[in-house]
């Protein structure tokens, strides 16, 4: 499959602002759509635009051959409809009607499955069905993915979903297992301490590194990615002919024990390790065999990397991207 020009939403964010550079190098024509913030990439070509509205698609798919959809909205009840539901189906029937789309690409995730919200087989494959935890932004995630299967059965759309885990950048590792700010993730530990000796953290400003445990003392698994093997899955996927009509989990190497993560982050950090009991975690994984051998999908970040890549960010002093939405 021959893909050359290439539409991507959502160019700001944190995926699509690390996915465009790759892009760039891998030698594709890119047309980045800027709404809110500024796409700021030499050689990009930008159309201002709001997926809201419904004449935008014919413009931003003009030429092209291929569309990586990732403008979202995330816990939003006033614009998740307009912008996830609406705004993916406008560009899904441009598609179709416009006839040059060689493959559209969605931005899917591992919250349509449930994540840490529900029990689960361990790991979790495909084939498991969509399960989104309660809150509008899971809920768009399955409700975009069916309108990308039904566009596939119904008019041949050349779909390929990939199900990103959570995906981490600069010291989001940190930020999410340290219980100073920023904090970024869930669960909040400040929400979930119920000690004195938890609490006195948070009262008096001092650092430490979280470990979530279960009820009993075991501790809590999961499946996080790295933001280098996001960027590679997407790069994988397209133009790749078996991609077609297929979802893959776009995930780290292996998932993570907190026992392990605080441990490592203590140690590097010299921050003390308290314990958080959270009844309402369940371990995930995922199983990436699928992504491995059709796209040859061989992430290379598991959380020891992601973690000294946290740490370096730290070092180097650099200014982190303010979080827009915690989970
Ligand atoms: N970041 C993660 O951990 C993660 C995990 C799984 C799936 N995903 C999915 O990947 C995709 C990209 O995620 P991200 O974290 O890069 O997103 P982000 O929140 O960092 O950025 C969202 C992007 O969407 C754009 N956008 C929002 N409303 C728009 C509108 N009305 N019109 C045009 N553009 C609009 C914003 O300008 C921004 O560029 C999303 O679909 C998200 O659900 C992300």
């Amino acid at each position: 499959m021959k893909i050359r020009n290439v539409l991507i939403t959502g160019a700001s964010g944190k995926i699509g602002r690390n996915l465009i550079p790759e892009l760039l190098k891998a030698g594709y024509h890119v047309r980045a759509i800027q709404f809110d913030e500024p796409v700021d990439f030499k050689g990009v070509e930008i159309i201002e635009g709001d997926v809201r509205d419904p004449g935008l698609a014919r413009k931003a798919l003009k030429d092209m051959d291929a569309v990586i959809h990732l403008a979202n909205c995330k816990e939003n009840r006033e614009v998740f409809m307009e912008t996830n539901i609406k705004g993916t189906f406008y560009l899904l029937d441009e598609a179709r009607n416009c006839r040059h789309i060689k493959q559209f690409i969605q931005a899917g995730s591992d919250a349509r499955a449930g994540i840490y919200y529900y029990p689960h087989p361990y790991p979790i494959d495909e084939t498991y069905p969509h399960s989104a935890y309660p809150g509008y932004y899971a809920f768009s995630k399955v409700l975009e993915e069916v309108m990308c299967e039904q566009y596939f059965i119904q008019y041949q759309l050349p779909i390929t979903i990939l199900r990103f885990s959570w995906v981490h950048d600069e010291d989001d590792f940190l930020a999410h297992i340290t219980l100073s700010e920023p904090n970024f993730g869930v669960p909040v530990w400040c929400e979930i301490a119920k000690t004195q000796d938890q609490k006195k953290y948070f009262e008096k400003g001092i650092d430490g590194v979280a470990k979530l445990i279960h009820p009993g003392g075991k501790p809590g698994i999961r499946h996080i990615v790295g933001i280098k093997d996001t960027v590679e899955g997407v790069l994988l996927a397209l133009g790749n002919h078996s991609a077609i009509g297929q979802a893959f989990a776009i995930t780290g190497p292996s998932p993570f024990s907190y026992d392990f993560a605080a441990g490592y982050v203590s140690e590097r950090l010299n921050l003390p390790i308290i314990e958080f009991e959270y009844e309402g975690f369940y371990d995930f994984t995922h199983n990436i065999s699928k992504a491995r051998s059709i796209l040859g999908y061989n992430p290379q970040y598991d959380i020891t990397r992601i973690i000294d890549d946290a740490i370096e960010f730290r070092k180097l002093g650099k200014k982190r991207t303010p979080i827009k939405y915690i989970g």
